[in-house]
């Protein structure tokens, strides 16, 4: 078969053997690329029409006990400049985007310890209390079940949590020797047998990747049957080992988000900042790909610029306001429109 007839036959069953997936995920020209971001947009509007979610993100904390080679706010990061958020703060900043229309805030961290269970839980049942409609996602990284648990009764709908590869040895590259790739998939598990809306993902491109090891990741995320999935371009921080490790091909990036869409069809896809990052109308690119999400940055000023993860990183400076006009005006000239509301999924 060639490229199109794969493409094609992807699009019919949602799925292909393994070497198929990786044919596609080498290269394409310029046509075959079309139709594959063709037919997962086509999937994408058949499902979801030509509404992309907005989602705002709360970084709290940017202290970490983790040490992922590819993290500007790795550990042993010296350099970065650390902050936390109080409840207040938390609180605060979900009122100024609720008054801006957000109904679903992001709460994400490095892995910081400071904030206890039920300090965590205390703030989710703050925001519940206050935005009962609203719809609370943590992507605070690995806890023990019990505190996944805890913060799931105090009313958290949604958790995110990528397993950043699911290859073991190529996981053991990216990461701490603390950290393993079982802990991870057990995580995953849990959260999605707790019943959160449950999120996974991958960067593209992070150094030792090989076009097998994404092909992997595909082949586990249609197993698992993910709520959400977030993929982005590797992009590399300069205070990290990976500092002069090339980024992540956004053209590659983009062909994993359009597979991504046409193996898991009702999957809320964002189009990441990375790949907003990584091209100027990269966030753009990802809708027309298949994607279906933005989360735009509605952390106050003191912590957005030190929430560095990668060198170039976009919204660290600018004001939500601004972001949220700008994505609107952007998606109206594709023929698309912002929608503030959850946005469950509809799995
Ligand atoms: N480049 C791109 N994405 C990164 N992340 C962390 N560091 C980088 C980087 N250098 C991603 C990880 C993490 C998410 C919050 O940000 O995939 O899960």
């Amino acid at each position: 078969m060639d490229k199109k007839q794969l493409i094609a036959k992807l699009d019919r069953e949602g799925i292909l053997p393994a070497d198929d997936l990786a044919q596609l995920l080498r290269g394409l020209d310029s046509e075959e690329t079309e139709l594959l971001s063709g037919c997962a947009r086509r999937k994408a509007v058949s499902l979801y029409g030509k509404s992309v979610y907005i989602r705002g993100i709360v970084e709290f904390t940017n202290y970490c006990r983790n040490d992922c080679r590819y993290c500007g706010i790795r550990r042993s990061n010296t350099r970065a400049d650390r902050y936390r958020l109080s409840k207040n703060e938390i609180l605060s900043a979900c009122e100024g985007g609720y008054r801006s229309g957000f109904r679903t805030f992001v709460l994400q961290g490095g892995e910081d310890m400071h904030y206890t269970d039920s300090d965590i839980c205390e703030i989710v049942k703050a925001i519940k209390d206050r935005w009962p409609e609203c719809a609370v996602t943590l992507s605070i990284g690995e806890r023990s079940r019990s505190g996944y648990e805890s913060y799931y009764a105090a009313g958290a709908d949604r958790f995110l949590l990528r397993q950043e590869t699911s290859s073991p040895s190529h996981y053991a590259y990216l990461h701490p020797e603390t950290m393993s790739l079982a802990n991870r998939k057990r995580c995953l598990d849990d959260l999605k047998d707790i019943g959160y809306q449950t999120g996974c993902g991958i960067m593209v491109g992070s150094p030792g990747q090989t076009i097998e090891n994404i092909v992997q990741d595909l082949l586990y995320m249609k197993d698992f049957v993910p709520h959400m999935i977030g993929i982005g371009p590797f992009i590399p921080h300069k205070d990290t080992p990976f500092a002069n490790e090339p980024a992540g091909d956004a053209g590659l990036c983009l062909r994993v988000l359009s597979i991504t869409r046409l193996m898991l069809p009702k999957v809320l896809l964002p189009s990441t900042t990375a790949l907003g990052t990584a091209v100027s109308d990269g966030r753009l690119q990802g809708i027309l790909a298949g994607a279906n999400v933005i989360m735009p940055n509605i952390t106050p000023p003191r912590g957005r610029c030190r929430y560095i993860l990668y060198d170039g990183q976009i919204g660290t400076e600018g004001d939500t306001q601004e972001d949220l006009k700008r994505i609107g005006d952007d998606l109206k000239s594709i023929g698309y429109f912002a929608d503030m509301g959850r946005g469950d999924s509809i799995m």
